[in-house]
């Protein structure tokens, strides 16, 4: 029998809050790991819903917004300090609701830009600073989506930027090899959680559209995100880098006749 036992691994995680983040923090804590879990949500707010999570390890909340750059270098080093360095970061913090081109305005359109990729460079800054100085072989994880590889309608601007996270995963892969650092990125198709689930029951044409790329037709399952970041974090995955790895039913699967 093979177990993934995570116990005495630091794991920071972006949006730590947010729908498809319960199934990753579940699985992770019940794996044994170290939860750094952070989020833009203030203490209160963030205690009130883990504690609705049932959690089996220790965990650690810090408020961070991924796009306050000064504020995501101190929280790093804060939790760096507390808990003797971390080896693994999930930068999962993004989404978006959809926004028609000529209907968003610059300023909202930026907002959703600096979230979805601007927010995990600032993370990726922060980690690199601390894994040279210290020389620790670390692994960054970003979440991007199927829609960084699929073009989709009224997504213009968080597509770009799933899009250029990947790019930014394999750039930075190559670019740290030599600190034995290591980036992926997980880039789930349409998943049965929080508010996509939600556009997907009540926006017939949305659904319409999402039925028509998936294969399988299902919306992908929110513990098989978490599935494969288990895997992703243990040793089990050691020798990926660099690698985009969808979970999304096949969705990404070029289709002859539309
Ligand atoms: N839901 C899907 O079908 C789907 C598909 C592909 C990719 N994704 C990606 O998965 C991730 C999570 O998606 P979700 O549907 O669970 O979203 P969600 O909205 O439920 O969760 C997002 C979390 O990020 C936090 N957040 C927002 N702005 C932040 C900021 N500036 N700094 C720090 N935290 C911030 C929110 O408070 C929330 O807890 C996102 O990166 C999203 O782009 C989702």
């Amino acid at each position: 029998m093979t177990t993934i036992d995570l116990t005495g691994r630091n794991i920071l995680i972006t949006g730590a809050c947010g729908a498809i983040a319960q199934y990753i923090v579940q699985r992770l804590s019940s794996a044994g790991a170290t939860l750094l879990l952070t989020d833009v949500l203030d203490r209160a707010k963030a205690e009130d819903i883990f504690s609705g999570w049932k959690l089996a390890s220790r965990i650690l909340y810090r408020t961070m917004d991924v796009t306050n750059h000064t504020q995501v270098e101190s929280v790093v080093d804060q939790l760096s300090s507390e808990t003797g360095g971390i080896e693994t970061f999930l930068g999962h913090a993004g989404g978006c609701a959809m926004h028609p081109f000529a209907k968003t305005d610059p300023t909202e359109y930026d907002r959703i830009f600096q979230l979805n990729y601007f927010g995990q460079v600032n993370i990726a800054r922060a980690l690199l600073r601390c894994w040279t100085a210290s020389r620790v072989a670390g692994h960054g994880i970003f979440t991007s989506s199927l829609v960084g590889s699929l073009p989709w309608i009224n997504l213009s601007a968080y597509c770009p930027a799933k899009a250029a996270l990947q790019m930014l995963a394999r750039c930075l892969a190559l670019e740290y090899a030599e600190h034995g650092i290591r980036f992926n990125v997980i880039a789930p198709g349409h998943v049965a959680a929080g508010s996509s689930l939600n556009v997907y029951e009540t926006d017939p044409e949305y659904r319409r559209m999402v039925d028509k790329v998936i294969p399988l037709g299902r919306l992908v399952r929110p513990e098989a995100i978490a599935d494969v970041l288990l895997w992703l974090c243990s040793p089990l995955a050691d020798d990926v880098n660099g690698q985009v790895i969808g979970v999304d039913l096949g969705a990404a699967i070029p289709k002859v006749g539309g």
